[in-house]
């Protein structure tokens, strides 16, 4: 092998590394989030696949509506995205807000 070889060889492997353990952090976040949605209390408004109560709007296909930028936006402040909206501000935390944010993007 060249040494040029060995390097792509190298930063193959380096990539393929990153891209795993990128989409297993991805994982572990939706898997929070979806804690953090009973253990928050979203569940006591919201319903996703059957779980929770169905006050507000079902989430359980919100995925396919909003990307996690615009969810993120809207879990800080709803008003701030809808003026006219019924939904409370919650006292969230950054990680809380990260990791909702992801589990409801990947409800499709
Ligand atoms: C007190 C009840 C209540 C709680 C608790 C609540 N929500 Fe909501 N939520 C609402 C209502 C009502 C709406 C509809 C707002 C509107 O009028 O547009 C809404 C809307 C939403 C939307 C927008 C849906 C869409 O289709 O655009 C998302 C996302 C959402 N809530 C996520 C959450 C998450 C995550 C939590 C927990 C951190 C939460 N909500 C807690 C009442 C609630």
């Amino acid at each position: 092998m060249t040494s040029a070889t060995v390097l792509a060889a190298i930063a193959a492997v380096v990539i393929l590394t990153t891209a795993v353990a990128t989409a297993q952090d991805h994982a572990a976040l939706v898997e929070d989030g979806r804690a953090a949605f009973t253990r928050i209390g979203c569940s006591n408004c919201h319903t996703v696949h059957g779980i929770g109560t169905a006050i507000a709007p079902d989430l359980s296909k919100v995925g396919t509506k909003h990307d996690s930028a615009y969810l993120e936006r809207w879990l800080r402040d709803p008003r701030e995205v809808h003026p006219s909206g019924h939904m409370p501000a919650l006292e969230l935390t950054e990680a809380d807000i990260r990791a909702l944010a992801a589990f409801l993007a990947a409800q499709h």
